[in-house]
């Protein structure tokens, strides 16, 4: 692992940086299912939060990127300011000044669409659509949870209370019945196979099944509503953990993903992701407390999701430098043990991962982009910009 101390001459630290070549192989590695499957593939911003490798990754995919796939309403008209003008906001909101950003985002031109699943969520965009004389294309989401013993059994994330194509169908229906809103397309994640490594035989079954589970649901789903007439401008599926297959489905019309551009920790388990680690942050080495150990300045970025050790940031650089199990990576403080025979000058920079890509951005103003050992462009983060969206 590279310890981009040259890069690293002369920066304040904590910084957080980004490796452009592993940035550029991992664009590759997870473009190449999708432009041999003729598909498309939207950026999930959550994962990413700054504008420059948002614009960066769309520039050098030859057209294979299109469009955004936000997390919050603020965010999506954020980006439309920046110039992005297809934008899928992925997670709902009922919040009144949420939908009158989306209203006015469309209004002065852009696309900007949300996920729908609850006659709520249409009520409150139809309000303000009407207001601002537009109309907001929604996205209605499929629920791709596993469920082999039906109720008994639950194997997915809690996203959308509609099970089946009958459930979207019924939905969709609804909508023509609201003038500020237009059918736009289809959303349907399948977190279970995207979001979980591979790091047991019982979770690679578990995946397999499901993964024909998740293409079959999707295909009929298309099917139903065909039989309708009602015509999907857009479906929406896939993350990192699942462009391989989700990218072969003809119901899809693109994929997204975001996380695998930058390689955290977390998708170090996945069997078939050939990715490398892009993102990384720099702390100093402040204390001698003990022989082989260094306390280094910094370090408390956790993960959010199901609490546990996989949810911390790991030291890479010096290779074998382990976190204390006891104390984890700490707010002010993180020591580290070294494998011996190795040493750490105080001040010298410990490289970390980040056990999830998106979050580190809330903790730094900038991304350090580096190439050739050299920073090249000093990235502001959304933090960086003055934007917080989720608080
Ligand atoms: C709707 C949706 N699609 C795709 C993704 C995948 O994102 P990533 O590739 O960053 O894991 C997510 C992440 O949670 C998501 O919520």
């Amino acid at each position: 692992m590279r310890d981009f101390r040259a890069a690293l001459q002369g920066i304040p630290l904590p910084a957080a940086l980004v490796d452009l070549a592993a940035v550029d192989h991992n664009l590759a590695q997870l473009l190449a299912p999708v432009r041999a499957a003729n598909k498309t593939l939207r950026l999930a911003s959550k994962s990413i939060r700054c504008p420059a490798l948002l614009h960066y990754l769309t520039e050098r995919s030859g057209g294979t990127i299109r469009g955004v796939l936000t997390y919050a309403a603020a965010e999506t008209a954020f980006l439309a300011e920046q110039g992005f003008d297809d934008l899928l906001l992925a997670y709902p909101t009922v919040q009144e000044s949420d939908a009158n950003l989306l209203a006015a985002t469309n209004a002065r031109g852009a696309s900007a669409a949300v996920v729908v699943d609850d006659v709520e969520h249409l009520t409150a965009l139809d309000a303000a659509a009407r207001a601002a004389g537009t109309r907001i294309p929604v996205v209605v989401e499929l629920d791709l949870a596993y469920r082999p013993l039906g109720s008994l059994l639950y194997l997915g994330v809690r996203r959308s209370p509609l099970r089946d194509a009958g459930d979207v169908v019924a939905f969709v229906e609804r909508i023509g019945g609201f003038s500020g809103l237009r059918f736009h397309g289809l959303m349907g994640y399948e977190a279970q196979i995207a979001g979980l490594a591979d790091t047991s035989l019982a979770r690679r079954g578990m995946k397999r099944l499901s993964r024909a589970d998740v293409a079959g649901q999707r295909a009929r789903l298309v099917q139903a509503l065909a039989a309708r007439d009602l015509r999907p401008t857009l479906f929406n599926g896939g993350g990192t953990g699942s462009l391989g297959s989700a990218s072969t489905e003809a119901a899809l019309t693109e994929v997204a993903a975001g996380s695998g551009f930058l390689d955290s920790l977390l998708f170090d388990h996945y069997r078939g992701l050939q990715l490398e680690p892009a993102l990384f942050f720099a702390l100093q080495a402040v204390r001698r407390p003990a022989p082989g150990m260094v306390t280094c300045l910094g370090g408390g970025y956790i993960a959010s999701g199901g609490p546990g050790a996989d949810r911390l940031p790991q030291p890479v650089a010096p290779a074998g430098a382990r976190l204390l199990p006891l104390e984890g990576a700490g707010e002010v403080q993180t020591p580290v043990r070294l494998p011996a025979g190795v040493d750490v000058r105080l001040g010298d920079p410990v490289l970390f991962r980040p056990a999830k890509t998106g979050e580190l951005a809330e903790h730094f103003n900038e991304y350090l982009l580096v190439r050739d050992d050299r920073v090249v462009e000093r990235a502001p983060t959304y933090r960086g910009l003055g934007r917080c969206f989720l608080g």
